[in-house]
């Protein structure tokens, strides 16, 4: 019996609350329109090529996640919590995701983003790397005027962890060995070091207790492991019209997450050694490639089982919310958690 094509078949994915999301980002509408005019009015650079790229990536979309994070938490812990100091600090930390995504394109050889085309594909990658190199230093300067150095050390922690993450990563491709501990390890610090910065970044700027900013810190912690689990679970099984990536990216470049750390627990030595051959010269027929290990994926259930996985570390991130008292915020901040391991794109 023929396996109908990905788009057809039944979604893994469960939508509980993605309806509400909606409601959540229409709640800080204002905030996010004054971030979203500051990114782009501070982009203001005597080279063309940095002013076009940059305002193409923030043009092509981008869920504004991290900013939306740190609207939140601020207002948590602290309703009066300046706007234009909170504005700042949510520009710079969205100019650090589209930095970091663009020197991911790089690293990645990507040719879509955000469901267009990479800047790399339109301006080539030492534009694109220069042009993130540009977008850093926009976040660092929001940062120095927010004259906080707990701020900047947060700030500087978490793109170092960042830079450590996708190393690790880039020495791990083709690894079919690595351990689900490293694994794990390189997630937290390429994509949770920066989500649960900014979620402690809304408890500092609104000058919250150290109690609150460690469970926040821990929230965004859980939350950004959940976001990448989720990730690399619709890197296989996307909704392909929806995606704004490539689909089977993952396996193509050789990156061993866990849907495929899953399949190689599970699977007969006959099928891992398929596997492996198919990690190891994917190049060649990347399209065939990527239709048997998704067929060996649906047998074994592997991306379910990521997405269990995710969901655990969703209520993992959940449960550190209970160290506030009920509130709009709080409730708000458990819809994006249930949203970033439901979303389907
Ligand atoms: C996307 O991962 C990439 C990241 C979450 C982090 C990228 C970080 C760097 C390139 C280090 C540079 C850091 C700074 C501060 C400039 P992915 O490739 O799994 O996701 P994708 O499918 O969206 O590309
Ligand atoms: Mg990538």
């Amino acid at each position: 019996m023929s396996r109908p094509p990905v788009g057809d078949r039944p979604s893994p994915f469960v939508s509980a609350g993605v309806a509400d999301i909606d409601h959540i980002w229409d709640g800080c509408r204002d905030e996010l329109q004054a971030v979203e005019h500051h990114i782009r009015q501070s982009i203001d650079s005597c080279a063309p090529v940095i002013n076009q790229a940059a305002g193409y990536l923030f043009s092509s979309g981008g869920k504004r996640l991290r900013p939306l994070l740190m609207i939140l938490s601020a207002r948590l812990c602290n309703d009066r919590v300046p706007r234009e100091r909170l504005v700042l600090l949510a520009s710079a930390v969205e100019y650090i995701h589209a930095a970091a995504l663009l020197h991911d394109d790089v690293l990645d050889d990507a040719a879509i983003r955000r469901g267009h085309e990479a800047a790399r594909m339109l301006w080539g990658n030492k534009a694109s790397i220069l042009v993130g190199d540009y977008l850093y230093t926009r976040a660092v300067d929001q940062v120095i005027r927010l004259g906080n150095s707990e701020i900047e050390s947060a700030l500087a922690d978490a793109c170092r962890r960042m830079v450590e993450g996708e190393m690790l990563q880039f020495s791990n491709r083709h690894n079919i060995n690595i351990a689900d501990t490293d694994y794990f390890k390189i997630i937290e610090c390429k994509t949770a070091a920066l989500i649960s910065t900014t979620c402690a970044l809304g408890a500092i700027i609104g000058g919250a207790p150290v109690a609150s900013t460690a469970a926040l810190t821990q929230f965004g912690r859980q939350l950004g492991i959940a976001f990448q689990l989720a990730d690399d679970a619709l890197d296989y099984a996307a909704h392909p019209d929806k995606f704004g990536k490539t689909l089977g990216k993952d396996l193509h470049e050789g990156k061993i997450t866990l849907p495929l750390l899953h399949l190689l627990s599970v699977c007969t030595p006959k099928e891992k050694a398929a596997v492996q051959g198919i990690i190891e010269c994917n190049g060649s027929s990347p399209h065939q490639g990527f239709d048997v290990v998704l067929g060996l994926m649906d047998r074994y259930q592997s991306v379910s089982y990521t997405l269990e996985r995710s969901r655990h570390h969703m209520a993992l991130a959940i449960a550190e919310l209970h160290a506030f008292p009920p509130s709009a915020h709080r409730d708000a901040l458990e819809v994006v958690a249930d949203y970033v391991v439901s979303r389907d794109h």
